[in-house]
């Protein structure tokens, strides 16, 4: 045992987010203490993202701060995990200097062995990428919600966007067993837990690469069907599907298996046949809007959010507009919008036909603009209705204000009736909808 302590900083996305718990949870078992302040720590973390530039910024911008600390105490060590991490491997010790170990989001169960190498040999730098698929089983997990949890039931991708440093980074998709699935979901379950949420980069091709059994675009709605039987458990979300492997078998799940909440993360990218193909989506619009469709008909009031990235390279003014015309035929409830930016080693990173800067700030705007009118007419017509809300805690706008969700995902500000159980982080409460902005809902409970 030590009584060394860390400090951690994540960028990016949920999965980033999720391996910060494990990260947290390798270190803790290890003895390492987490500290809030830098300054006091003996090991700095950034676990980083390379999705885009803009995370990459960030990081640099920090990495600054990690430089100054490190000169300051050279025994203090300072580390670089995961997706920017494993895509600069080959450079990143001649870069930075002052870092003294790397590892991949593969190797976080390795962690503990990388910091002893550093300590027992001072001026010396440890590092691992390696795939390995023996060191990628559970790993112990420190998590920040008690109520909630992620849950990863597949690592990597294969689909290969032309746009996305994903696959390169994470390898290939692999699905964990439904047992070991169920059972981390109910050792969670009687810790507490009472919303789970399953991460996959496409968790909706869960299974393909499992042996036996059903066929594959069964087994995922199968999945949350055994989720459904686990006692306790009140909410299980999932993210990030994919609209070429989301099967009829998932939309009736939503439908049928009562567990499973009313929203769907469904990334479009693009509303037009020509830049979807160059993007390798494997799907044309046509496809999505018949999705969506068949999504509304199954389940009327469930929400739909999407990714959608603006000014691939080549978008003409008229594919931009078939992303607009998509975007209000589709009544998004939100949308995350991104720049496009180039990544190395991606095949899009080789097209011509770069879009001006000016171009795709005056395109997002105007997007932004319509998926706010969307997501503002979708949650006024919320008004007047009783929604579930899981509590999350007390409003950060105070005032005896409560927050929550409701099972479409929507945060909800509300204020606690008079009489009955006061709201509890953790608890499912009904609340009355009373007015609504594009991003928020507010209410007074029932
Ligand atoms: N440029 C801009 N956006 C990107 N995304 C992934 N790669 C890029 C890129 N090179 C977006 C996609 C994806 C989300 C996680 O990030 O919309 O769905
Ligand atoms: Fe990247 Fe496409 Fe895989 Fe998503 S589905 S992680 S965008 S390659």
């Amino acid at each position: 045992m030590n009584s060394r302590r860390y400090h951690l900083t994540t960028f990016g996305c949920q999965m980033n987010e999720h391996d910060s718990e494990r990260i947290r949870g390798v270190l803790e078992e290890d003895g390492w203490q987490p500290v809030d302040d830098p300054e006091s720590a003996d090991l700095l973390l950034f676990n980083t993202c390379s999705v885009r530039e803009s995370a990459e910024n960030r990081l640099l911008g920090r990495l600054g701060e990690a430089r100054r600390l490190k000169n300051e105490r050279p025994d203090r060590l300072i580390a670089l995990a995961g997706c920017f991490a494993q895509s600069r491997q080959s450079e990143i010790f001649d870069q930075l200097p002052f870092l003294d170990i790397a590892f991949g989001p593969r190797n976080i169960g390795e962690l503990p062995e990388l910091i002893d190498a550093v300590s027992t040999s001072t001026g010396s730098r440890a590092y691992s990428f390696d795939d390995n698929p023996s060191l990628s089983g559970a790993l112990p997990s420190r998590r920040l919600d008690r109520h909630r949890a992620w849950v990863q039931v597949m690592t990597g991708c294969t689909n290969f966007c032309s746009y996305c440093v994903v696959p390169s980074v994470r390898g290939p998709e692999r699905s964990r067993k439904e047992l070991n699935i169920i059972d981390e979901v109910k050792a969670l379950v009687d810790d507490g837990v009472v919303e789970v949420t399953l991460l996959g980069q496409n968790v909706n091709s869960y299974g393909l690469d499992l042996e036996g059994g059903m066929a594959g675009d069964r087994r995922f709605a199968s999945l949350l069907a055994e989720l459904d039987a686990i006692e306790g458990l009140q909410r299980v979300r999932f993210t990030t599907s994919h609209p070429k492997d989301l099967s009829p078998a998932l939309v009736e799940a939503i439908r049928d298996v009562p567990v499973v909440c009313e929203h769907i993360h469904l990334p479009v990218q693009s509303g037009s046949n020509r830049v979807l193909e160059r993007m390798n989506r494997g799907y044309t619009r046509e496809h999505y809007l018949k999705l969506i469709d068949s999504l509304y008909t199954a389940v009327p009031e469930i929400a739909i959010t999407t990714d959608i990235i603006i000014g691939f390279p080549g978008e003409k003014e008229e594919d931009f507009y078939r992303t607009m015309t998509l975007a209000g035929e589709c009544r998004f409830d939100g949308a995350f919008t991104f720049l496009y930016s180039a990544r190395t080693g991606t095949e899009a990173a080789a097209l011509t036909g770069l879009i001006p800067p000016g171009t795709m700030k005056r395109r997002m705007g105007e997007l932004v603009g319509l998926i706010q009118q969307t997501a503002l007419a979708k949650n006024e017509s919320l008004v007047g209705t009783t929604a579930e809300v899981l509590v999350e805690g007390a409003s950060r706008h105070g005032g005896g204000q409560w927050r929550g969700r409701t099972r479409t995902n929507k945060i909800i500000n509300f204020s606690a009736a008079e009489t009955g159980e006061p709201p509890a982080a953790g608890l499912l409460t009904p609340v009355q909808i009373d007015s609504a902005t594009s991003t928020t809902l507010r209410g007074r409970q029932d």
